[in-house]
Parts: structure tokens; C-alpha cells; sequence
């Protein structure tokens, strides 16, 4: 039976597990500069293959489904907001395939990005274990309790951002600020000890994605879509996204 999501994700998780078997001790062997090989250097004996091919799951989830949620989000809100992608397309077209200099100029797309996930969260809930008996702000919490930290719910609660479900990327701009009025305000990428450690890099693939799409489409959502949000697995839309991409014209007509 291969019905549900669930299914599915068990048969990926038993493929890349064997796949990932495989490898280990292959990458063990040599002297690569992939991420694999590297891994199992530092590693050393430290940990097993058990572990390690664990290890490279975990990174291809927290890494790719991330980026592809953020991407998605992204992609919706400036559907919706056709004046905010005209403008991040001027943006982009100020320039060349940029660099990552250039990609670090892109300010406007870096604003809509952050307000895409603030909005729509990637990962807008963190699992966490008590490890001995605590309290927090009047609430006891036993060791060995799960605790769900919701950042997906802090990024909108209104006492921290005003207006919080309209979309407005100039909350980000270094004159509003309003990221910063409390350290876990704004969370997406987690915050203290585990903080995600390829925030930066993320970000880079999402503008990078972004910046070469609005280079070459334009796209348009139907009048007052608003997206079923599917939270099962990361967030996305459960209708697939009724999205039209059109070519640019300047394109076609090879200028
Ligand atoms: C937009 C993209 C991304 C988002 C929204 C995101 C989000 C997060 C969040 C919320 C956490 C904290 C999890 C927790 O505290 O339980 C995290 C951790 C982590 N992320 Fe990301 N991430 C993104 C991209 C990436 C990329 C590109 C990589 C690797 C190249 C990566 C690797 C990791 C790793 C290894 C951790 C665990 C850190 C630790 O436990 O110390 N992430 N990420």
C-alpha cells in the first residue's frame, strides 16, 4: 500500500538510509571533499555508520525541504503582491547574475524573504526535551517532558508586530526594525544553542532562486487566492499553488 504521506516518507527514509549504508564506508576510503566524505573524516571513529548516514538525512531535510518551504512562501507572497515583485525584479535587474556580493545588495528581495517566513514559517515549531524538573514563567515543566517552542505563533502575535497577518516587507528595513524589538520576535532559523547553522547559506539559495526567476518570469496568482496551508510535513500549499508563469517579453523577444 502507498496511499499516504506518512508511507511515502518511510519508504524515502528506508531508501536513503540504504542508499546512504552504502556510501559510509566508500567515503570512509577516500580522501573526497564532498560533504559525505568530510563528515566521516571529522567524525572519525567517533561515530558510526548508523549514525553518520542518521547525521546526512537530517542535513538534506533541515537543508533542502527549509529552503524549498522558504522558496514557496516567497514565491506566494510576491504572487499576491505583484507591486513588491516588480520591485524586486528592478532590483535584480540592476544588476548581473550576481555574485554573492551581489547577491548580499539585494536588499529588497532579503526584506520579502524574511516577512515570507515570518508569515509562513518553515519550521514554525521546535521540539524540545526537559531535562530535569523546571519552570517556566509560572508553568512547571517535569524532566523528560516534550515542549513545543510555536516561534511560527511569536511571529504574530500583535503585541510584537503591528498588523501582523498583512504583508509588509519594510518591517525589515534598518528604519523599522521591528525584527529586533525581542530576540525571539523574529525565529525562523530557531534561536540559542541549536540556531540553524546554515541561516546564511539558506538564505543565499532562496534569493538565488528567487533573483533568477524574476529575471525570466513573471507570475501572477489568481484575484484574492488565499493558499490552503498544508502544516503535515513543512508548510505548503494543499492545493499545489494555482500559479502562472509567463516567460518576460523582453526575453522572448531575445534582448
Ligand atoms: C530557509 C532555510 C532554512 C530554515 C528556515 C532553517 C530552519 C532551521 C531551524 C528552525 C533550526 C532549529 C531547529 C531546532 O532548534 O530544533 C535549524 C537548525 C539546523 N539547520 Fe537550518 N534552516 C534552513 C536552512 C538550512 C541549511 C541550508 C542547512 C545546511 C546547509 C541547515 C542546517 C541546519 C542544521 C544542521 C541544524 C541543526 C543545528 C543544531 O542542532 O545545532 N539549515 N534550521
Amino acid at each position: 500500500m502507498d496511499s499516504t504521506a506518512w508511507h511515502r516518507a518511510h519508504r524515502a527514509r528506508r531508501q536513503l538510509t540504504g542508499l546512504l549504508t552504502r556510501a559510509v564506508p566508500v567515503a570512509r576510503a577516500r580522501d573526497g571533499a564532498d560533504f559525505l566524505s568530510v563528515m566521516s573524516r571529522v567524525a572519525g571513529d567517533r561515530l558510526g555508520t548508523r549514525q553518520l548516514v542518521d547525521h546526512m538525512i537530517f542535513t538534506l531535510i533541515a537543508s533542502h525541504d527549509t529552503t524549498t518551504a522558504a522558496t514557496i512562501a516567497a514565491v506566494y507572497f510576491l504572487g499576491k503582491h505583484p507591486e513588491w515583485q516588480d520591485r524586486a525584479r528592478a532590483e535584480s535587474a540592476a544588476g548581473a547574475a550576481p555574485d554573492l556580493a551581489g547577491l548580499d545588495r539585494l536588499n529588497t528581495l532579503e526584506m520579502i524573504i524574511k516577512e515570507s517566513i515570518r508569515l509562513v514559517s518553515p519550521s514554525p515549531i521546535l521540539l524540545r526535551r526537559a531535562v530535569r524538573d523546571t519552570e517556566i514563567e509560572g508553568h512547571f515543566i517535569p524532566a523528560g517532558q516534550l515542549v513545543s517552542v510555536c516561534t511560527g505563533v511569536n511571529q504574530l502575535l500583535p503585541e510584537l508586530w503591528p498588523e501582523p497577518h498583512r504583508f509588509d516587507p519594510e518591517r525589515f528595513s534598518a528604519a523599522r526594525a521591528e525584527d529586533r524589538v525581542h530576540r525571539l520576535a523574529w525565529a525562523p532559523f530557531g534561536a540559542g544553542q541549536h540556531k540553524c547553522v546554515g541561516m546564511r547559506f539558506g538564505l543565499l539559495k532562496v534569493k538565488t532562486t528567487l533573483d533568477a526567476m524574476l529575471r525570466r518570469f513573471d507570475w501572477t496568482l489568481p484575484p484574492s487566492y488565499e493558499a490552503p496551508w498544508r502544516f503535515t510535513s513543512l508548510p505548503a500549499p494543499a492545493d499545489g499553488l494555482p500559479l502562472v508563469m509567463r516567460p518576460r517579453r523582453e526575453r522572448r523577444a531575445g534582448s
